[in-house]
């Protein structure tokens, strides 16, 4: 008797070769959003990569949170980094005097200095992103801007801490692109003591001074010999009168919060 030729539709080969495919266009589809659309307000799913840089906290866990509407904290945030010179000293005044910062990091000074970061996580500083590369993202297409973020999301990743949950964008300049495509807090400042404008010690200590308020976030710059010189002086000072706290936990920010802050 002659055997019945079997059909294509029913044959096991022909199933799994549709699965693999299906499987295929799925990953395709998903690599290209994350290329191309990045996390902006795309409905649906976000890529998983996305999730992944955005929502763990990048400070350890604090037994006993700081309560800032109960008492004067000021956020002390320091950027550009890392440095290798000047980073270290930075993180030993700050470590000596037992107080927290923050510290904005430019992905690439990141290769080389990974051993700073891993420190500054271990010892309870805030790590937040500052761009790839520092330029002005409200002149880079939507593209860039997203890559500027992840690439530095992925290199801070790569030396071992949990990714950052706050972005600085340089020079503070924040368009509409900036925020639908930057999937991090967006972390500002309310006081510039120009501690990158001056070699004059004495004038970053008076000038940071004179800005401190309760609640204020004061930016500063981790790769100047002379904001190095200030701290020892100025952290004293400061912490005479003010709790000196992270900016998540001067906010009391939590990850994946989106939205642009200052001090308060
Ligand atoms: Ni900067």
């Amino acid at each position: 008797m002659k055997q019945e030729r079997a059909r294509w539709w029913t044959c096991p080969q022909t199933w799994l070769i549709g699965a693999v495919l299906a499987l295929l266009l799925v990953g395709a589809y998903g690599l290209q959003r994350y290329m191309i659309q990045g996390a902006g307000p795309v409905a649906g799913p976000v890529p998983v990569i996305d999730k992944m840089v955005s929502q763990a906290p990048s400070t350890k866990p604090r037994p006993q949170p700081v309560d800032c509407a109960a008492m004067p904290c000021l956020a002390l945030t320091f950027d550009d980094g890392p440095n290798p010179l000047t980073t270290p000293q930075i993180l030993s005044a700050l470590e000596a005097a037992h107080v927290r910062a923050t510290f904005f990091v430019v992905g690439s000074r990141v290769p080389g200095n990974e051993a700073i970061l891993r420190r500054m996580y271990a010892d309870g500083f805030e790590i937040g992103n500052h761009s790839w590369s520092h330029p002005d993202l409200t002149k880079l297409p939507a593209v860039q801007v997203h890559e500027q973020v992840i690439r530095t999301q992925l290199v801070v990743m790569a030396a071992g801490v949990p990714p950052p949950t706050l972005f600085r964008p340089p020079y503070g300049a924040v368009n509409q692109t900036v925020r639908s495509q930057v999937p991090l807090t967006l972390a500002l400042w309310d006081e510039d003591p120009e501690d990158w404008k001056t070699a004059d010690v004495n004038q970053i200590v008076t000038k940071t001074l004179a800005a401190a308020r309760p609640g204020r976030v004061v930016d500063m710059h981790d790769i100047y010999a002379p904001t190095v010189q200030a701290m020892p002086q100025l952290l004293e000072k400061l912490k005479s009168q003010y709790r000196l706290v992270t900016m998540s936990e001067l906010l009391n920010l939590t990850p994946g919060q989106r939205g642009e802050f200052f001090g308060r």
